[in-house]
């Protein structure tokens, strides 16, 4: 198929080229609209033959009467070649038949003339020429013959002797001319009369000639009778300054495209087309590009030709290599190259893939991450917590919900370095936000579905508590499939931790521990009261109350707080609590009220005045409960045998009293008989701001507790019927 496509268009490429005007090359020669030939001369610019049509001093005429036209020079000699830095005229021929040698009237003479004219004689192209073979001749300048610069001597005496295409004397006889002449005059005379001459011919001729144009024949001697004229080589330059000169002048001739060069026989100069552009440099527009390519049959290429402007290039077509020159190696159809291209095509084209596929296994592992993500999210009500985060509170009380990959990298992967603490709820990580901000981070165990809207409705509530004694939930991450709770960062441990450390010594005085329990009954008291809705803690035990630097209480882990509906006093719910710390009423009926914290403070307080163990084999039977044992205490009115030595020393009996009634108080089994909170906090700051009085130095006052029993009066009733419940309360709770 395609040899015949090709031979197509190879036809028609053909048959296009035969249209096109043969003559197409010299077109353009002249200015516009102006005449560029006579006959069959072409008269490029700076000549012309009209008016307006050439350069100053190059005027050329042209007669229409010789058939073909003739072109003259201004003087008249006829031109027959311009050329671009020379032309061509017919020049008169000297010679001398029969005359005797003298300088008289009879002796010929000519000249060549073109004085007055930007034209000079080329003395590189033209020789001075005598023919004959008894010739003496002479050239001159100016008018007078005997100023004459040079001539040749020319004898023959036999033909044979004659060398065909030299002109060395005999018969002919050559000799150089001057440089820049305008002018030369020429006289031809005889040694002998031309009484030795051979009978071939007895003239002599004598001419300046074009030595390129020029050959001696012996023929010559005979011929050059009938001729009249020989071509003559002028140099012509344009104006009389060298290039650097001209270039600088408003008349400079060299159009775009083309350069000066310097006239090599005058001090004018000339201008040539720049490689890869034709036609004439002299015209205001210059030279113009050449099409290397125009003609499929001469282009320089063997297959494939592109033209630039002053260039052109050769390519070859697909599956060939080689320069597509054709004077280079063309192009050679190559076997190697498919197979070479076949294994790079196959290389690449299976590192692509490879790359495609692992960076769409990539981009679907991270999807599914990120789906995963999303769907925790969703399924931790993240939705429904941005909602009523952006519902809430101004912009600093927000919660933030934090990034998976961010406590990721805040808690160096969940490390076991950062662990602070475990327990039922989950695990508690040390975190280090990117702002050098350091977090707790509660990774909860799992969370129950149905109870997410509460568990949002906590941290949003718990984001909003703000209070100098409750921990600070800062937000939460919900990306995991368990919720991240991220809070304040509290440094100093539990309560717990410094009221019964591994080493059993107690750390805390009197007026810190009294301290603490004010500030974690205002920050309950608040709780219950302060926020939009009431927030049962629910989980109240020294375990939680977290101590600062410098001891002040932070209440934490509202895990399993639960909010009560204003006008609503109790909430039934799973029970839920520490054992201990657990309120019997609520174990019991399930029922929960604000009441239920007070009990676990009442354990709490009991915990701080005897440092003992809110459960305690040590102690006997139902006394193993620390509650139980306190209250038997006061109502034996042992107290201040069960106090913690420290205690005994450091407070006042009065302060003691009060704190033990207190505590007594909110241990009611009856949780309407316990005092809120909020009275609680009251009694407690009241109490630590009174001056204090150690124990030792008091007078004994026992009136107080004496009559704080007597008022119980005969306890055993009223006591056996609350060991019973305490008991039952205490053995259900350890068997959940
Ligand atoms: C011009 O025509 C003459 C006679 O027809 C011929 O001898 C000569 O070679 C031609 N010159 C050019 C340049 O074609
Ligand atoms: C043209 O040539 C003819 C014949 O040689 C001559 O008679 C005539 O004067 C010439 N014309 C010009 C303008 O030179
Ligand atoms: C020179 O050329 C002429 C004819 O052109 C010929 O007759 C003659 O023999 C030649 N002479 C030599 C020496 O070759
Ligand atoms: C030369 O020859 C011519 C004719 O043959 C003759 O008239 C003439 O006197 C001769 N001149 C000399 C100086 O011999």
């Amino acid at each position: 198929m395609f040899p015949l496509w090709s031979f197509l268009l190879h036809l028609f490429l053909v048959a296009a080229m035969a249209m096109q005007p043969t003559e197409a090359a010299t077109v353009g020669g002249a200015l516009p609209g102006c005449p560029d030939r006579c006959g069959n001369i072409t008269v490029p610019y700076p000549f012309g033959i009209a008016s307006d049509c050439y350069r100053r001093g190059f005027r050329m005429t042209c007669n229409n009467s010789h058939s073909p036209p003739k072109l003259f020079l201004s003087n008249n000699m006829a031109v027959s070649e311009i050329r671009d830095a020379d032309l061509v005229v017919e020049a008169p021929i000297a010679r001398n038949c029969y005359k005797p040698f003298n300088l008289g009237p009879n002796v010929e003479q000519t000249s060549v003339d073109v004085t007055g004219t930007p034209y000079t004689l080329s003395y590189s192209r033209n020789k001075f020429t005598a023919l004959g073979c008894d010739t003496v001749a002479l050239n001159f300048q100016g008018s007078n013959i005997y100023d004459y610069s040079s001539g040749c001597v020319s004898f023959c005496n036999d033909p044979s002797t004659i060398n065909n295409g030299t002109c060395e004397g005999i018969g002919c006889c050559q000799t150089s001319i001057p440089r820049g002449l305008q002018q030369l005059g020429t006289v031809l005379q005889t040694l002998r009369n031309h009484t030795v001459t051979f009978n071939v011919s007895p003239c002599s001729y004598a001419f300046l000639v074009d030595q390129d144009s020029f050959a001696f024949q012996l023929t010559d001697l005979y011929n050059f009778a009938r001729k009249s004229t020989v071509p003559v080589v002028l140099d012509w330059a344009i104006g009389s300054q060298p290039c650097d000169v001209a270039a600088q002048s408003s008349n400079y001739a060299c159009g775009s495209n083309s350069y000066c060069f310097n006239a090599p026989n005058s001090h004018g100069y000339g201008c040539r087309c720049n490689n890869g552009y034709q036609e004439n440099p002299y015209l205001p527009n210059g030279c113009q590009d050449i099409d290397e390519c125009a003609d499929p049959s001469t282009n320089p290429c063997s297959h494939i030709c592109t033209n630039y402007p002053g260039d052109y290039a050769c390519s070859c077509p697909r599956g060939t290599t080689g320069n597509g020159k054709k004077s280079g190696t063309g192009c050679i159809h190559s076997r190697k190259l498919p197979l070479v291209q076949i294994v790079l095509g196959i290389g690449l084209g299976s590192a692509f893939l490879i790359a495609i596929a692992s960076w769409g296994y990539w981009a679907l592992k991270k999807r599914r991450m990120i789906l995963l993500r999303e769907n925790f999210f969703k399924q931790n009500g993240g939705l429904m917590l941005q909602q009523r985060i952006s519902s809430h509170g101004s912009a600093a009380e927000r919660a933030t919900i934090f990034s998976a990959k961010e406590l990721e990298r805040a808690t160096d992967n969940y490390s076991q370095s950062r662990i602070l603490g475990k327990g039922g709820y989950g695990t508690v990580y040390k975190g280090i936000l990117p702002d050098k901000k350091m977090v707790a981070i509660k990774k909860s165990k799992v969370v129950d579905e149905t109870q997410v809207e509460q568990f949002i409705n906590e941290v949003v509530v718990l984001s909003q508590v703000i209070h100098r004694n409750v921990v600070k939930i800062l937000g939460c991450c919900l990306e995991t499939q368990v919720p991240l709770l991220v809070y304040e960062y509290v440094p100093n441990g539990t309560l717990t931790h410094h009221l019964h450390g591994d080493d059993h010594v107690s750390t805390l005085s009197w007026e810190i521990r009294l301290r603490i329990a004010a500030e974690t009954a205002g920050a309950l008291a608040y709780l219950h009261s302060a926020t939009t809705w009431p927030i049962v803690h629910r989980d109240v035990k020294t375990a939680n109350i977290l101590l600062d630097d410098d001891y002040t209480a932070k209440v934490s882990d509202f895990g399993a707080s639960r909010l009560i509906p204003l006008g609503r006093g109790q909430v039934t719910t799973l029970v839920q609590g520490t054992m201990g710390y657990l309120d019997p009423e609520y174990f019991q009926t399930g029922l929960l009220t604000e009441k239920s914290d007070v009990y676990s403070f009442g354990v709490v307080l009991a915990e701080l005045l005897t440092g003992e163990k809110p459960l305690s084999q040590t102690r006997s039977n139902e006394e193993q409960n620390l509650a139980i044992y306190f209250l038997h205490a006061v109502r034996r009115n042992q107290l201040f045998n069960i106090l913690e030595p420290r205690i005994r020393k450091e407070a006042s009996r009065e302060q003691l009293e009060a704190v033990a009634r207190v505590t007594e108080r909110c241990l009611s089994l009856r949780g309407e008989e316990r005092p809120t909170m909020k009275e609680v906090a009251a009694d407690l700051e009241r109490l630590r701001v009174s001056p204090s009085h150690p124990w030792a130095a008091a007078p004994p006052d026992r009136s107080a507790p004496a009559s704080h029993a007597s008022a119980r009066g005969g306890i055993s009733e009223e006591e056996s019927s609350l060991r019973e419940d305490y008991s039952t309360a205490y053995y259900t709770a350890k068997i959940v």
